[in-house]
């Protein structure tokens, strides 16, 4: 049967989030941002030499909200002044007009606010004037340093002379012999700058020496630069001609069973709260919020030039503001419905993302299926899910962050890294620490390191938490040919109890059950955190990386909820002092029994760059899933009706498509008993 779907035409819906108030989690609405920055002038706190560096919503107590208190509407903010460097931390009150919280930054206890954008031009001009960078790049044959592409990335917190309480950034450059050209291709090795952000000044032009600079072209953006582009592709078309199976109230989506607020800030990017799942005629609580926190992206090349790569996307560079508008039809195909993002720049003016997330539904392939030989019945359902997204890109990598939810209480998070490898030039030293790409080009080895914090809220109420592994049963009476298979189940009783590794010979999970509510048959409910189980951290436990990472270091955490602990590497991640966010947390060792938990996550890719990778790299993904257990009383899909048959689209259920179908099913009928 040919389908002859003309109508190819994708389908854009618009929606801005924030424009709606009063809600305790509502992201901040454009005209709150604008209030934001106008209490800040009118306490004197925003002048010209103050810049926002993060502000975003000071989300109230979970406890509060649930017991029905109102809760004041406030702001966080982080200040910089550009003038000496210092930095505070701000509570703004919308309500009063008043400053609740204003504090300094400690730049040796705490580090430094995330570097702003700005901050990347100074270091063009710093760098751009300075005589031993321009030395540096004739030695390798580069007479205008204007034709080198400038990084300028985290300082990470090293033992080095001078450096401690100063805002600093380091800098490497990428040859771009002209503005077409894919800087990544070309690598100046053998060079990094130092510079001081507050001072203004480049503190330290460090040259190991002359490396060559890679030349092979990386211009994949460049048509034909690679050959001609195949011609063997034939159009897919998806079509949903009543429109998708979502609606919104305000910042809140219903899609078939499932409700959840969306939510967005300038430094983690999405939140989902308030996830529930609709059954028996009631909304039943699965996830309070549900954010990824923070990211690492740790490099592995100990070497003079790289060894303190390593950059923390969520709290370091606030990846939230560095989203991409996505493109329909490009990005997203099919039914779209896209939300702005309200966001506020550095000085308090208040900019719009364009679509930045991205929300449609999909086909996810089969949900259940049998064919039955005693009754002679053959069944089948679909399986959709509804798709929440973003993209940003941090320098040479794009990340995407989904949401996955499905019609059977699952949830899924993937993360999809592509772009471009981190390169340098190769030689024997890097040989052992990166790939080569192309002729003379390395990419180090490095990982992608999400942490996921998943404020749980299975059947609401208070929750416990219990690891468990399967394995084989012990040989005696009962089981005399060893063949019995159980699981252990091992309650994790406090904060020090949860830091877990995954392990997946033994298909560890992690189940949170609702400390009261119980299944029809008496089983408590719950959701279960099934991890991937790939590498955490790899570096050294001493290593100043795994100091300031420690999060990445466990591929669990359990905290007891608490409101001040909402990132795994702490408020203050750029330049941080050691141990700060998950130890600290878990210092007090909190009781986890009957808790408001708190899961936190570590996942992520451990790349060694394949030339496959190279000049941009095909999605890879990682992530996790949390799925109901024993939380509903039966499968709760058995209410999805089946699929037209045929084909869809034309609505052509013919006679002769129809007997067709019949047949189908006279031939499966039992022919034995040993189906
Ligand atoms: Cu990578």
């Amino acid at each position: 049967m040919n389908c002859s779907c003309s109508q190819s035409d994708h389908v854009q819906r618009s929606r801005r989030l924030g424009d709606e108030s009063g809600t305790p989690y509502a992201t901040l609405s454009a005209d709150e941002l604008q209030r934001v920055a106008e209490i800040l002038r009118a306490n004197g706190a925003l002048d010209e030499t103050h810049r926002i560096a993060y502000i975003g919503l000071d989300e109230p107590d979970r406890a509060e909200v649930t017991a029905g208190r109102s809760v004041p509407r406030r702001a966080r903010v982080q200040l910089l002044d550009v003038d000496n460097g210092r930095a505070r931390a701000l509570s703004v009150d919308l309500g009063s007009g008043t400053l609740a919280k204003d504090v300094d930054i400690d730049p040796d206890h705490d580090g430094q606010v995330p570097l702003l954008q700005e901050e990347h031009g100074i270091i063009r001009e710093l760098i751009g004037a300075d005589e031993r960078w321009a030395t540096a790049l004739a030695a390798r044959g580069i007479d205008d340093p204007s034709t080198v592409a400038l990084a300028g990335l985290s300082a990470g917190r090293y033992p080095i002379e001078g450096e401690r309480g100063r805002r600093l950034a380091r800098v490497l450059g990428h040859h771009q012999p002209t503005p077409q050209t894919m800087p990544w291709a070309h690598p100046i090795d053998g060079l990094v700058a130092y510079v001081d952000l507050a001072s203004r000044t480049v503190v330290d032009v460090i040259d190991t020496g002359v490396m060559p600079i890679p030349q092979e072209t990386g211009d994949y953006h460049v048509p034909g630069t690679f050959g001609p582009e195949r011609t063997t592709q034939k159009p897919i078309v998806i079509r949903q001609p009543e429109g998708p199976s979502f609606s919104f109230d305000g910042d809140v989506i219903s899609w078939e069973k499932w409700s959840l607020r969306i939510g967005y800030d300038m430094r983690e990017g999405l939140i989902l709260h308030g996830i529930g799942f609709e059954d028996d005629g009631r909304v039943r609580p699965i996830v309070h919020r549900a954010s990824i926190a923070e990211m690492l992206v740790p490099y592995g090349d100990p070497g003079p030039v790289r060894f303190w790569q390593n950059y923390f996307d969520t709290g370091e560079y606030l990846l939230g503001r560095l989203v991409n508008s996505l493109e329909l039809g490009c990005d997203c195909v099919g039914d779209i419905t896209y939300l702005d993002v309200p966001i506020a720049d550095a000085r308090g003016d208040v900019k719009v993302l364009p679509n930045a997330i991205c929300i449609h539904e999909e086909d996810a392939g089969v949900l259940w299926k049998h064919t039955e030989q005693f009754t002679g019945t053959s069944d089948v359902r679909r399986q959709r899910r509804l798709v929440i997204s973003f993209f940003v890109t941090v320098g040479n990598y794009d990340y995407g962050f989904y949401w996955y939810l499905y019609l059977d209480g699952k949830i899924e998070f993937e993360a999809k890294a592509t772009g471009l490898v981190f390169t340098a030039a190769y030689d024997e030293r890097t040989s052992r620490f990166a790939s080569e790409l192309a002729p003379g080009l390395a990419a180090p080895y490095h990982q992608h390191l999400f942490c996921a914090r998943l404020d749980m809220a299975v059947d609401d109420g208070p929750a416990v938490i219990d690891e468990v592994d399967v394995g084989a049963l012990p040989i005696d009476d009962d089981n005399l040919h060893g063949s019995a298979i159980g699981f252990t189940k091992t309650r994790l009783r406090s904060e020090q109890e949860g830091r877990r590794r995954a392990n997946a010979t033994v298909d560890r999970t992690w189940r949170v059950s609702s400390a009261t509510a119980k299944n029809r048959l008496g089983r408590p409910t719950s959701y279960v955190l099934t991890p991937e189980g790939k590498p955490v951290l790899l570096a050294q436990p001493e290593s100043v990386i795994a100091s300031r990472a420690r999060f990445a270091t466990s591929d669990l955490w359990v905290t007891a909820y608490d409101p001040d602990e909402r990132y795994p590497a702490g408020d203050v991640v750029n330049q941080s002092a050691p141990e700060q966010g998950l130890p600290a947390f878990v210092a007090d060792d909190a009781s986890l029994d009957g808790a408001d938990l708190v899961l936190w996550h570590t996942f992520g890719l451990t790349h060694f760059p394949r030339t496959e990778d190279w000049p941009i790299m095909p999605v890879d993904t990682c992530g996790f899933t949390l799925k109901p257990h024993d939380f509903f009383d039966r499968n709760p899909t058995l209410d999805v009706p089946a699929s037209p048959t045929a084909c869809a689209c034309a609505h052509e259920d013919t006679d002769a498509a129809r007997t067709e179908h019949h047949l189908h099913h006279l031939s499966v009928r039992p022919s034995s008993h040993h189906g």
